[in-house]
Formats: structure tokens, C-alpha cells, sequence
């Protein structure tokens, strides 16, 4: 890393980077509730774009909003900032368009970023995830192996019964024999409809009850869980998942030979990332945009994966005032 990027990654950059989220989750709070995914995302996807070129870096997408042909706007490639040192960004305005639509918990604005070269640069397909909080000896989860050794030996670690144990996944009919063979293994499910950042991240939260994250969800968002998980603790694996040769065409396109590769946490994000989000909808870990009066609050988190500081803000936006929202 250059003295340049040490300088911008410095403890400004953090707050720096909540601006850009709260831009995010402000705009697609407006759509919460209106059954709308589509407008929900543009919304993020436009105020993050506005507020990242605010910002004093040369930045580069990394994991964005798909490949150029297919995302108007935050394409993967897409060079965003107002010029400066150069930094990868992997964000997702919107992680939870559906949950935003039907105005369920756990919507945010996602963003983390990193001195250039830092991010696995991933494709918008599947990836299989097992993730634990942080604390345990390396090498404990295997992605290869079955749910019940896994959970084994995990409670063997915590000194519990895998009765006790709880893990999250993502409620899909493709999970049906993982949902089979974790109720076989003995341990509680907790369902989610959407949201694997926010399941993953979750197991590193002992006020969570989660344990544990397996399945499939998607690619991106791993990435940015992995991002997460630097800062607060906890290990991760991840592999992708083809469904055709488009598929496989993408990755390659991306640099990746070999398709089967296990990623473990310092392969998908590593070296200084900053990740920070913000609530759009009131969820387990964030409070989501609340108006009042003349008043926005957002309710963010950010961290930073070199000192594991992690910050929760509060922001008051006067919605009555130009604010670095407003173009
Ligand atoms: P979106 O916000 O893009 O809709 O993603 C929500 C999400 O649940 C992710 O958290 C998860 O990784 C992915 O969708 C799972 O994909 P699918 O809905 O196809 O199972």
C-alpha cells in the first residue's frame, strides 16, 4: 500500500464513507413499503453514485451493480471519485430491494472500501457460504464438509450440544436438503427471506442468537459479508456456483480460472477495508431512516478492519437545509 492510499484510508475515510450510505438508505427509504424493488434500488443506486464522486479518491467498482451492459449506473469497472488515491469499492445500495419493497426488517446501504486490489473481484452469480462469528480456532468450518460436522465441530468448540446451536439461511427451495440436514443434525434454523450480509455478519453478534450462515445467496454479497467480517471477527469460506457457461463467461471475463477455487475470508476482502452501512428498514442491527419534522435520522455502522474499531452513528439530517444530498 502507498503512503498516498495510507493517507485517504486514514479515520476520515470512515466517516466519509457513512455519508455515502446514509445518501443510499435516505433515497430508498422514500420507496419502503411502495412495493417497488426496482425503484427502491434505483433510488440507492443514484444518491450513492452522487455522493462517491464526492469523494477524494480515484475509485474503481469492484463488486457493483453488474457488468456495464447490464447496470446504467456503479457497473463493475465504473470509475467513481473526485480524483485522489486509488481505492476499490465494493458496495450494494440496496442489499434487501424486496425487504425495502415490502417494508420488512434488515434493508440497508452497503459499502466497503479498499486500496486498490483487496476485493475478490466476483461475478453476479451464487456463491456457497458457511461463515461463524470470530473467536474459535482457524480452520474450523469446512465448507466441504457435511452441516452435521460442521455444527460438530463447532459445539465441540463452544462445549455445548449442537441442540443449542442456531443457524441462519436464507429460506429457498434450492435449501431444502441443506434446511433437511441441518434439522437432522440437531440445531435450530433461523429463516430468512432475504438479506445474507446482514446473516453472515450476524453470527459474529452473540446478541444475534446465530451461530452459524450456510447456503447459497449471492456472490456479491459475500464478498461484502467477508468485508464485514475483517473488521468484527469471524471466518468464512466461500466457493461459486455456475448454473450455465453465461455464468462461467462472467468469471473468466473476471480473471478467475479455476471455477471450483475455495475462498476463505482473506481471498474474498482483505488488507484496510473500511465497511460501513445504514438501515433503511429497522432491522437487528440497525435502526432504519426515521423522519420527523425537518429531521431525518439515519442509523449506521462502520468499521475498520486494521484496528477492528467498530462505530455506530447516529445522524441528524436537517431535511430542511441543501445538504450533500441534494444535487
Ligand atoms: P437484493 O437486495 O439484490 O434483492 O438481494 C437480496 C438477497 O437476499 C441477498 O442478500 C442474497 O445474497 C441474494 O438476494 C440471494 O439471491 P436469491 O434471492 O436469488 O436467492
Amino acid at each position: 500500500m502507498t503512503s498516498q492510499n495510507e493517507a485517504v484510508m486514514d479515520r476520515n475515510m470512515a466517516i466519509e464513507a457513512v455519508r455515502v450510505t446514509e445518501a443510499g438508505a435516505i433515497a430508498a427509504a422514500k420507496w419502503v413499503g411502495r412495493g417497488d424493488e426496482k425503484e427502491a434500488d434505483a433510488a440507492a443506486v443514484d444518491a450513492m453514485r452522487t455522493a462517491l464522486n464526492r469523494l477524494h479518491i480515484d475509485g474503481t467498482v469492484v463488486i457493483g451493480e453488474g457488468e456495464r451492459d447490464e447496470a446504467p449506473m456503479l457497473f463493475i469497472g465504473e470509475k467513481v471519485g473526485a480524483g485522489g488515491p486509488k481505492i476499490d469499492i465494493a458496495l450494494d445500495p440496496l442489499e434487501g430491494t424486496t425487504l425495502t419493497a415490502k417494508a420488512n426488517a434488515n434493508a440497508m446501504a452497503v459499502l466497503a472500501l479498499a486500496p486498490d486490489g483487496d476485493f475478490l473481484n466476483a461475478p453476479d452469480t451464487y456463491m456457497e457460504k458457511i461463515a461463524i462469528g470470530g473467536g474459535y480456532r482457524d480452520g474450523l468450518i469446512d465448507i466441504t464438509a457435511t452441516p452435521q460436522e460442521n455444527l460438530n465441530a463447532l459445539a465441540k468448540e463452544k462445549g455445548v450440544d449442537v441442540s443449542s446451536l442456531t443457524v441462519c439461511i436464507l429460506d429457498r427451495p434450492r435449501h431444502e436438503g441443506l434446511i433437511a440436514a441441518v434439522r437432522d443434525a440437531g440445531a435450530r434454523i433461523f429463516l430468512i427471506a432475504d438479506g445474507d450480509i446482514f446473516g453472515v455478519m450476524a453470527t459474529s453478534d452473540p446478541d444475534s442468537g446465530i451461530d452459524m450462515y450456510l447456503g447459497s445467496g449471492g456472490a456479491p454479497e459475500g464478498v461484502l459479508a467477508a468485508a464485514a467480517l475483517q473488521s468484527i471477527g469471524g471466518q468464512m469460506q466461500g466457493q461459486l456456483l455456475f448454473r450455465n457457461d453465461d455464468e462461467i463467461g462472467r468469471a473468466r471475463k473476471l480473471g478467475i480460472e479455476d471455477l471450483d477455487r475455495i475462498y476463505g475470508l482473506d481471498d474474498l476482502a482483505s488488507g484496510d477495508v473500511i465497511f460501513c452501512a445504514t438501515g433503511v428498514t429497522d432491522g437487528a442491527m440497525l435502526q432504519g431512516v426515521r423522519r420527523s419534522p425537518g429531521v431525518l435520522e439515519t442509523h449506521s455502522i462502520v468499521m475498520r478492519s486494521i484496528t477492528g474499531t467498530v462505530r455506530e452513528v447516529v445522524t441528524k439530517h436537517n431535511s430542511d437545509r441543501k445538504t450533500v444530498f441534494d444535487d
